[in-house]
């Protein structure tokens, strides 16, 4: 049996939570599923967003799923996701991008992974105003934090029989901090001969994921440019409400969809729960339930390939429950 803290989060997070757990019991683990409020759910409830029982039960389970978490924009309290991530260490941020069959996108075939550095650069929040009328940002990269994410990076294509990894940078402009993360990518790929390894300019690397995202494969990047150019590969193949991922440090990891709170579809059961059952597979992976996971895999092909339960995002009139029902039922 498995402990696993389940934090289901802001927004539609309650709704896609409620839908991944009830896919994932369906596969037959045993979890015992330990909730616990983070958020604004948890303000209002704690007086804070991050109360010390959520910290408390990820650090005693070591795993959990959780859902989108409310951000405010350019005021108010300052991200959970990011204090989760640098609090906890959890230094990799594994997003998976695949075409699903049965989805339609003007791409097939997809298969790429972004790993991003989950704990520098802009996302330490390091910034103020200076007078009036100017503002300054800090951006932090350290060898350290680069050399440690460069090297799962190749550590993961060798495991995974990957043929490429990619560095994404702005290193023309930023030659310093991006300067220091290209420098570490190129030493690292030295050690893995047997790997291709190239470097492309962040710009750059948005227009060739448009236009040719099948000569990619494994990309590894500081943080804010792996959090942009997920959304865009999310884009790829259905859009947020498709794209899972991982936050893994050494001892501890948490499992969450590339996706926010989606105000606009909170409290109408009409969110897609797919990136979210994905994001409870990725964990099962991590804790080698590898026949649950492939079942759910599994499950949820044959509901897209069938298209007759569907979400809104992929044009259907399907509620998220009835959704994660039928890939239950097919379990
Ligand atoms: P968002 O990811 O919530 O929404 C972007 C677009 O994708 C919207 O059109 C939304 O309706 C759609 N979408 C997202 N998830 C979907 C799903 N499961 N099914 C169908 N459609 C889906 O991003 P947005 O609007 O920029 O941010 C909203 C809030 O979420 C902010 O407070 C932000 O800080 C927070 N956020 C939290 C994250 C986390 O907890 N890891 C990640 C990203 C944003």
């Amino acid at each position: 049996m498995y402990d696993v803290t389940l934090i289901p989060g802001d927004g539609i997070g309650p709704e896609v939570a409620a839908a991944a757990r009830l896919v994932i019991d369906a596969a037959g683990v045993n979890i015992c599923w330990e909730v616990r409020q983070a958020g604004e759910a948890a303000i209002k409830e704690y007086g804070s967003p991050l109360p010390g029982a959520v910290m408390d039960s990820i650090n005693r389970n070591k795993v959990a799923l959780k859902g989108p978490l409310t951000t405010p924009v350019g005021a108010g309290y300052r991200s959970v996701n990011v204090a989760l991530r640098r609090t906890l260490d959890l230094y990799i941020n594994l997003r998976p991008i695949q075409s699903y069959k049965g989805i339609k996108s003007i791409y097939q075939d997809i298969d790429l992974v972004i790993i991003r550095e989950n704990t520098e650069d802009f996302h330490t929040g390091i910034e103020h105003m200076v007078g009036e009328d100017a503002a300054e940002s800090i951006k932090v990269i350290t060898r350290k934090a680069c050399e440690r994410i460069i090297r799962y990076a190749f550590e993961y294509a060798k495991k995974n029989g990957r043929k490429k990894v990619t560095a994404v940078h702005k290193a023309d402009i930023m030659k310093c901090t991006d300067g220091l993360f290209l420098e570490t990518a190129r030493l690292a790929a030295a050690d893995y001969p047997e790997l291709e390894f190239e470097d492309r300019i962040v710009d750059n690397m948005a227009m060739q994921l448009v236009r040719k995202p099948e000569e990619y494969d494994v990309l590894v990047m500081p943080n804010m440019y792996g959090d942009i150019l997920s959304d865009l590969c999310a884009g790829l193949v259905g859009g947020l409400g498709v794209a899972p991922g991982a936050n893994i440090g050494d001892k501890l990891a948490i499992f969450e969809p590339v996706h926010g709170t989606a105000p606009k579809y909170a409290g109408k059961n009409a969110a897609n729960p797919t990136a979210m059952i994905l994001s409870g597979v990725l964990m099962l992976e991590y804790l080698g339930e590898f026949e649950a996971a492939i079942k759910i895999r599994e499950a949820l092909e044959k509901v897209f390939v069938e298209g007759k339960v569907r979400t809104k995002d992929l044009g259907g009139t399907a509620s998220t429950s009835e959704f994660a029902e039928a890939v239950a039922a097919k379990i």
